[in-house]
């Protein structure tokens, strides 16, 4: 091992990166992979707390492992991975369990996002979801961990998680801590409401073909209170315009003529889409030279590198916690 520090992250099976992904999180997989050992696995046992079926979403994740490298991450310097290739895993999640209280893991906001969200799949691992990721970042001894803001309250639980059992036993993990992109973007998704998010349909990939970007950049709602484009605009509270705030160097010459009224909205549009297009250029082409062939060699070395080091934390918290070690069972 290298004696460096290691970052960790994981994502979820949604499909193609997009925007608010990358922004995000997925900046930072890229710059930390200078610094750090890094890990990144693609979270299959996660995404069964809300599509049971693996085999349905195994294009998905294909997918976003091919986005993963396209934007950056270098599979010669991160350790790319299938979280269910380490189903130790599962057993420290277990384990982890029996020092957790209840009344933590009950805290946790995104449990009860989804209990509304899907009424009618309110399962265990919904609620010891947080639990799993605790045991994904300290099962390679994460010190780092790149993610979006709202992965807050999981890594607040993770840190209160991992403080308990080295006490309750031995300081075998660090403290995991979180990072953010300071830049990330106060964006919203396509219809201006909410982030992006693939199940709302807002969202604009990031290696998306030129046409498609561009019709999700001209679908794009704008300033409501502009209806003709003789009208001054509102800069501030249009979601293209914060967009513009993240493409453009020049972004307060757009605000300054949107506000004159000197650009419509429509323009501003066509702009910014071109923009995009050409800002994620090398992804896509990056993207375009990948196979399935390369993703299952990928993911192939990876799943040997994580399971060494989780073997080697698996030994360390048997012992610690006083259970055998698994070759005498
Ligand atoms: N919960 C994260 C998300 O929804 C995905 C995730 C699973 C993760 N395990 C992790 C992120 C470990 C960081 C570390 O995006």
């Amino acid at each position: 091992m290298t004696g460096r520090k290691r970052s960790l992250s994981g994502i979820r099976v949604t499909g193609r990166f997009h925007i608010g992904n990358y922004l995000g999180a997925g900046v930072n997989y890229v710059r930390l992979q200078d610094d750090y050992e890094s890990y990144i696995f693609v979270a299959d046992y996660h995404t069964l707390t809300t599509k049971p079926n693996a085999r349905e979403f195994t294009d998905d994740l294909y997918e976003m492992v091919m986005d993963l490298i396209a934007i950056g991450v270098d599979p010669d310097r991160t350790v790319i991975y299938r979280q269910s290739s380490i189903p130790m895993v599962a057993e420290l999640t277990l384990l982890l369990a029996m020092v957790t209280p209840l009344s933590w893991v009950q805290r946790v906001p995104t449990f009860k996002d989804k209990v509304r969200e899907q009424p009618d799949n309110v399962n265990l691992g919904l609620f010891e979801y947080p639990v799993l990721q605790s045991a994904d970042i300290i099962i390679v001894k994460g010190d780092v961990v790149p993610v979006g803001r709202d992965q807050a309250p999981h890594l607040e639980l993770t840190r209160e998680i991992t403080r308990r059992f080295n006490r309750i036993y031995r300081p075998v993990f660090p403290e995991p801590q979180i990072v953010l992109n300071p830049e990330a973007p106060i964006i919203k998704g396509t219809d201006g409401k909410t982030k992006m998010s693939k199940s709302l349909n807002n969202i604009i990939g990031v290696t998306d073909a030129p046409e498609v970007i561009r019709k999700q950049v001209m679908s794009m709602v704008t300033d409501t209170k502009r209806i003709y484009k003789t009208q001054p605009g509102h800069p501030r509270t249009c979601n293209v315009c914060a967009f513009y705030k993240l493409f453009f160097d020049d972004w307060e010459h757009y605000w300054d003529l949107c506000r004159k009224a000197q650009i419509g909205c429509q323009d501003k549009k066509k702009l910014l889409a071109e923009r995009i297009i050409e800002r994620f250029a090398p992804f896509r082409e990056r993207r375009a030279g990948l196979t399935r062939e390369r993703i299952d060699a990928v993911l192939k070395a990876g799943a040997e590198r994580a399971q060494d080091v989780a073997g080697h934390t698996m030994v360390e918290v048997r012992d610690a916690i006083g259970l055998p070690p698994y070759s005498r069972a």
